[in-house]
């Protein structure tokens, strides 16, 4: 891949208009197409409404935006992506209809242009399955919004070649993002290590030890999140966070640490998702949130359960290789704000510490959901901390 190749994206929703103005943002000449015209223009309309206050905040000159904005070419044919070097994909989240694309895509596309998929939740395999050669697909994962987000990971199918890796990698490299490299595993690195900060927390409330305001407190006081888990799930709406929670669960063969809450499901159920409906966890239509319960060793001990749950995931991701202890570090404080790695906090507290908490609820709760991962033990057993390489 040259530097300056055209970039293809097909899909002009949230992600795909976002990822053409990072694109274009750095340069490269960008075709973004989409099967609807009105889609195309509504995202057309918003990149340049975007653009523009860019240019309010000083933050890009007038006729950079204009020149990004023309870099820009909205189309709703896929035969314009004939001569782009590389095409990202961000259509709608289903394998069959993405493998189908990626099979259409590779008649339209040279030999050497490498296809990509933005999917936050399906198999990077399976979708470079729907194509002859699979060696050039590869997963982008951009978080929302992809502007402003630094993190992307960089996932490569089973059938990816080492060179689209390495060629992809140092491609987002140069747009001023932080790449990851992630195994293709259900969640990739961010949306597996984070299942722990939503579903231990609605288990804490499931059992009455607390209400949604105090184990909120309890993480941004004691853990210096930004915000809580049932306010960041009513941020992100609990329809899309439940539908997170049920794929990792049912791709992980239904391993009970990542099994859904019904408390989330009915939530869900309800209509009630969030900041975007008016009511989630809490009711948005009152100025007046619910007041915590400020009890210091309740908050310490809630955010010390989703603490030590959150560590052990993202140990057991180093366990099975999932990526390095760099990348997961840089993935939880880069992809979701986290206000520090999650190895460097089992370093901080002691691996050992982590271990005694996590056996003792599974002592006391006797599920799988509470068993420590191998390599935490093993840590613990020789006194070793994670190193950052
Ligand atoms: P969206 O619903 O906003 O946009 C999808 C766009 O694809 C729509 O404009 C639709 O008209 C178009 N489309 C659907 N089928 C098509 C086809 N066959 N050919 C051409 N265009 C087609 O979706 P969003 O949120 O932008 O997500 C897109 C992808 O990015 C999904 O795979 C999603 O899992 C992933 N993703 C989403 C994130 C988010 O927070 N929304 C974050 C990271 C990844």
């Amino acid at each position: 891949m040259s530097a300056k190749i055209k970039i293809g994206v097909l899909g002009a929703g949230s992600m795909g208009s976002g990822i053409a103005q990072v694109a274009a943002q750095s340069g490269h000449e960008v075709v973004l197409t989409d099967k609807s015209l009105t889609q195309l223009d509504s995202a057309r309309g918003n990149l340049d409404r975007t653009l523009q206050k860019l240019v309010e905040k000083q933050k890009m000159s007038a006729e950079e935006s204009q020149a990004v904005s023309d870099r820009i070419l909205c189309s709703t044919s896929m035969a314009d992506f004939e001569d782009c070097g590389l095409v990202i994909e961000a259509i709608v989240e289903n394998l069959e209809v993405k493998k189908k694309v990626f099979s259409d895509l590779e008649k339209i596309c040279r030999a050497e242009c490498v296809l990509a998929t933005n999917t936050s939740s399906l198999s990077v395999s399976s979708i470079a399955a729907g194509c002859e050669n699979s060696g050039r697909v590869i997963g982008i994962h951009f978080f929302n919004p992809a502007p402003l987000m630094p993190l992307v990971e960089i996932i490569p199918a089973v059938q990816t070649s080492a060179e689209v890796l390495s060629q992809s990698k140092s491609l987002i490299d140069s747009w001023n993002k932080i790449t990851v490299v992630a195994k293709d595993t259900p969640g990739f690195i961010v949306n597996r290590v984070a299942r722990p900060f939503y579903g231990e927390a609605l288990r804490i409330y499931e059992e009455g030890v607390a209400d949604f305001a105090t184990i909120d407190w309890a993480m941004t006081e004691f853990g210096g999140f930004k915000m809580g888990p049932f306010t960041l799930m009513d941020y992100i709406g609990n329809d899309v966070n439940y539908a997170v929670t049920d794929s990792v669960f049912t791709a992980f063969y239904f391993d009970p640490r990542y099994k859904p809450s019904l408390t989330q499901k009915r939530h869900s159920d309800a209509g009630w998702y969030g900041r975007k409906t008016g009511r989630g966890y809490y009711d948005y239509s009152t100025d007046k949130m619910p007041e915590p319960n400020r009890d210091k060793v309740l908050g310490e001990k809630i955010f010390f359960r989703i603490l030590v749950m959150l560590i052990n995931e993202a140990v057991d991701a180093v366990f099975l290789n999932i990526a390095s202890p760099k990348d997961i570090d840089l993935s939880m404080t880069k992809g979701v704000n986290y206000p520090k790695g999650l190895l460097q906090w089992a370093n901080e507290i002691g691996p050992g510490k982590v271990l005694a908490q996590l056996d003792q609820l599974a002592d006391e709760y006797r599920e799988d959901r509470y068993r420590a991962s191998a390599l935490l033990r093993r840590m613990a057993a020789a006194g070793q901390s994670f190193e950052f390489k």
